[in-house]
């Protein structure tokens, strides 16, 4: 008897039809496209094609670049929407696409490679230990090989000078689409004075203050900062109306303000640190005041907002208990701290605001 070679009846080419293994690669393999345009941004590629157009080779002189792989490097880059390209090959000249050209170009104020700096000096090579993360629950980053077990992942990086100055400019960058839009968005007109709380190098008290021409902001974050926070704030000439404060946010009283936010601070702590800032917010405001979080916050199913549930592995890899949440973790917390009313507003991508009135 001749031997017969049948698929399964479950896996019929008519049913292998309904299949498709295009996501699956694409997200099994992003690290290939994610690695070559931190590459890119390390190289400062962008900044590089900002000032002129240049053909592959001019590029490949430029850089330092082996003539091995550079086409390809580029052409990726032009197939992922990072760069044009007119002509092919060594002589083929290279553009920045229109978004690369605004956001990638570090001569630029709306550059935001800082993120994506950072992203190719340190997550990405801490993110290699997700599977450790998950299986211990520990940090994945400096913290790991830290001596001193009291430290968190803020004394972590913030001795070093350069480490500080890249970790600053990777928040005002990820963030700075969220900020233009609370800054416009967010009605101000009942309020005078405002202060951000664990707000870096000053991008959303800039913004606030940019647009909104009556409020008096305050800058509040650890005193290592304030150096930093400064040298942002005289760049804008707005040190008439944005003032720093240093301090410690679990140690010190917050400065009295009508409006208080904090970016991205809530998700660094677990549960119970949450509710203790949440408190201190309330503190300071007075009754009818905001206390407004801008994070990547979770949808309510936790099915839909990947960047806020990936932000939340990365909460792991990064700090010691920190995880992100969803609106009605918020609305909780917020109710728990003697909120009266709370509300969300959608900014920017992935990044919405929290907000919870006195
Ligand atoms: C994740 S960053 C967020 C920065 C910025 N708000 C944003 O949205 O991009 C956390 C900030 O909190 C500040 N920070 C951390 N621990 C602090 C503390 N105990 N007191 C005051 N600020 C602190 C850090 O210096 C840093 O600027």
């Amino acid at each position: 008897m001749e031997a017969t070679l049948e698929m399964p009846k479950t896996e019929t080419a008519a049913h292998a039809k309904h299949h498709n293994p295009e996501h699956i690669l694409k997200i099994g393999m992003g690290f290939w496209a994610s690695k070559t345009v931190l590459t890119a941004v390390q190289f400062k590629l962008f900044t590089l094609l900002a000032k002129q157009p240049l053909s592959g080779n001019q590029i490949r002189q430029n850089l330092g670049l082996h003539e091995r792989s550079y086409l390809d490097f580029l052409d990726a880059l032009v197939s992922l929407g990072f760069l044009t390209r007119k002509g092919l090959g060594a002589d083929g000249v290279y553009s920045n696409s229109p978004d690369a050209d605004f956001f990638l170009d570090k001569n630029k104020p709306s550059y935001l490679g800082g993120i994506l700096e950072m992203a190719n000096n340190r997550l990405y090579r801490f993110w290699a230990d997700l599977d450790e993360g998950l299986k211990t629950g520990l940090p994945q980053n400096e913290i790991k090989y830290a001596t001193d077990d009291s430290k968190n992942q803020f004394d972590a990086i913030y001795g070093d000078p350069e480490a500080l100055s890249e970790f600053l400019q990777a928040m005002s960058g990820i963030q700075m689409g969220a900020f233009m839009a609370f800054a416009k968005q967010f009605d101000f007109s009942k309020y005078s004075t405002f202060c951000d709380v664990g707000g870096a190098n000053g991008s959303l008290c800039v913004q606030v203050a940019m647009n909104n021409p009556d409020m008096q902001c305050i800058n509040f974050d650890l005193p290592v900062v304030e150096k930093v926070t400064k040298g942002t704030i005289d760049r804008f000439e707005l040190s008439s109306r944005i003032k720093t404060a240093g301090g410690d946010f679990f140690k010190d009283v917050l400065p009295q303000s009508d409006v208080i936010t904090m970016g991205n601070i809530l998700h660094d702590w677990n549960d119970e640190e949450k509710l203790v800032l949440i408190k201190k917010a309330y503190e300071a405001l007075p009754k009818g005041g905001a206390f407004v979080c801008i994070e990547n916050i979770i949808d309510n199913n936790r099915s839909v907002n990947t960047f806020g549930l990936l932000m939340s592995l990365n909460m792991m890899i990064e700090t010691k208990t920190g995880a992100d949440f969803t609106f009605n973790d918020f609305d909780r917390l917020a109710h728990q701290a003697g909120f009266s009313k709370t509300e969300w507003m959608p900014l920017a991508g992935p990044t919405s605001a929290a907000i919870a009135y006195k």
